[in-house]
């Protein structure tokens, strides 16, 4: 287990998976009663992105939220994930319009939590669960727990509160990784089939996905969209021309909403001029 989140935070990647998983968190709370957010593979919450060139790397972030800090007209979805996170920066002392940190997806959930709503995050690695530890302090309905975040469904679903959004963003670094992914989903869903999952996964010469959407094609779990986002048309050697995220059971209408969103989003983040974001049902909503 080498990943470390800290070298990615704030890339496109990241803005991508956050502004969706905002506007995921929003659509469970159109509803009053409680849900459980469950972040198998949660990070440590707080980036330190004065950190991020160490070891001679070039940083991600300034061609990820580093472009929509100064851009103006930005769709509410991603203006206010932007206002999230200069009021995380503020919050941390880091100053007005100073960017320092970077919010993972524990703080951003954390951020919008309404008081009955739950939180469990899972991160397996001890230095980024004590970080995150520590971000949670002062949460009584957030809880980090030092666990295989694979076997988080068969142990937390179905929850007490019976409504829940998992968030499934691995580092994908083991070869069987998507399969695992697939599994994990699938017990879920036995346990709780109204659940909304979410599953980032990178574009990537290495991570094929087919391990993961042949199953979920094949077995039709749940309704299943597929959101991709290309910054790139090829990117060189390892690295990763676009991502995406496979939402099952995803909430009424949310392709028609975040179309105009991602249309919009996609050529502030482009590499070249091949950016691109596509939009597919691997498994249709009943008609
Ligand atoms: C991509 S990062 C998570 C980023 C975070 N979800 C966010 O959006 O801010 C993946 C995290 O999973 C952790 N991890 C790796 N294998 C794990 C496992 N089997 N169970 C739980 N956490 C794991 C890594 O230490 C890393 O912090």
């Amino acid at each position: 287990m080498n990943y470390r989140h800290s070298f990615h935070a704030g890339n496109f990647a990241d803005v991508f998976k956050h502004v969706l998983l905002r506007e995921l968190i929003c659509a469970m709370q159109r509803k009053p009663k409680p849900f459980l957010f469950l972040d198998t593979h949660a990070g440590r919450g707080r980036y330190d992105l004065s950190r991020a060139a160490e070891g001679g790397r070039s940083p991600e972030w300034p061609d990820g939220i580093g472009r929509l800090l100064a851009a103006s007209g930005l769709p509410a979805p991603v203006a206010d994930y932007v206002e999230a996170v200069r009021e995380y920066n503020r919050a941390c002392g880091a100053g007005a319009d100073t960017l320092r940190y970077y919010p993972g997806s524990p703080v951003l959930a954390l951020q919008l939590a309404r008081p009955a709503d739950r939180c469990a995050f899972c991160e397996l690695q001890p230095e980024e669960a004590d970080a995150l530890e520590r971000e949670c302090a002062g949460h009584r309905k957030a809880r980090v727990h030092r666990i295989d975040g694979y076997g988080a469904p068969r142990a937390m679903l179905p929850p007490l509160e019976k409504r829940a959004l998992v968030l499934i963003d691995p580092p994908f670094e083991a070869a069987d990784e998507m399969r695992q992914v697939a599994a994990a989903v699938e017990e879920g869903l036995r346990r709780s089939p109204a659940a909304v999952f979410a599953i980032w996964y990178p574009l990537t010469g290495r991570a094929a996905t087919a391990p993961l959407f042949l199953p979920l094609r094949e077995r039709r779990l749940a309704p299943t969209l597929v959101i991709e986002l290309r910054v790139q048309a090829e990117a060189a050697g390892a690295g990763m021309g676009g991502c995406g995220l496979a939402i099952l059971n995803p909430p009424w209408q949310f392709d028609t909403a975040l179309r105009p969103v991602l249309a919009q989003l996609a050529p502030l983040l482009a590499l070249d001029g091949e950016a691109d974001v596509r939009f597919e049902w691997l498994v249709p909503e009943a008609p």
